[in-house]
């Protein structure tokens, strides 16, 4: 399979069409960016880990039954998965509250939360991907009710997977941002990335931060980080 055409450049991967029907090719970057592209540096490897630990994630998910978009990996940083349409609802979920969730409604970070949180966000970055609820989603005709059943109901049964996953590993998963697809016959899957770009994970016994808030919050040791995640997941 080969890259054709660049289709679409994001903040941390490219999208390019393949010479394959029904399929494209993500290519992820080192690039790192926050708050919606106001910051912005790099994070050594970042492309070859994030795409790693996704492809071994989604892997993961699969054989617990939830589809997703990854087709097979085909190089360090570029992956296979299949074209589709981008449902532009950010799903955000939590288990403990931390970054904009703290900061908005005043929960220390690291408190836990009676119960998940599930969020929704319109995928717009000239609007700051504002946070909506289900009836703007839907009055919007961003998804349909019946879209958004399926998602939010993806996105609670890959919580309760994920949790479990990274604790045997070590981690704790704080929160995570989600994206769905629609194939061309309408069904929804999981798709885009589930990295230390796109969750909070700590370590669960030191509570150390793995993740991109190491270059949001100027921490330090990010690529150190990025590359423990990826040891703990695949023993490297
Ligand atoms: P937040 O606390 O800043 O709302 O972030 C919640 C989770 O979503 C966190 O794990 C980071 C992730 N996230 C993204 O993947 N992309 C984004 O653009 C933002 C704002 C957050």
């Amino acid at each position: 399979m080969k890259k054709t055409e660049l289709m679409y450049e994001g903040k941390a991967k490219r999208v390019y069409a393949s010479d394959a029907d029904g399929i494209c090719i993500v290519d992820y970057k080192d690039d790192a960016t926050a708050f919606n592209g106001l910051k912005k540096g790099t994070i050594a490897g970042k492309g070859a880990i994030n795409n790693r630990v996704s492809n071994h994630i989604m892997a993961m998910l699969e054989t617990h039954g939830i589809p997703t978009h990854v087709v097979e990996q085909l190089s360090d940083t570029a992956t296979a998965v299949y074209r589709v349409e981008i449902v532009p609802v950010e799903v955000i979920v939590r288990n403990i509250a931390a970054g904009s969730l703290s900061k908005k409604l005043g929960i220390p970070e690291g408190q836990a939360l009676k119960c998940t949180v599930l969020e929704f966000c319109y995928k717009n970055d000239a609007l700051d991907d504002p946070m909506i609820n289900e009836t703007h989603a839907i009055a919007m005709g961003l998804a349909t009710k019946e879209e958004l059943d399926i998602i939010s109901g993806y996105a609670l049964r890959i919580n309760d997977i994920l949790r479990a996953f990274f604790l045997e590993h070590g981690i704790e998963l704080v929160d995570f941002k989600l994206e769905f697809g629609r194939k061309p016959d309408g069904t929804i899957i999981l798709a885009d990335e589930i990295s230390p770009d796109t969750c909070r994970f700590w370590d669960s016994v030191t509570h150390e931060k793995l993740d991109k808030d190491r270059f949001r919050r100027d921490m330090g040791g990010a690529e150190d980080a990025y590359n423990e995640v990826l040891r703990r997941l695949m023993g490297e």
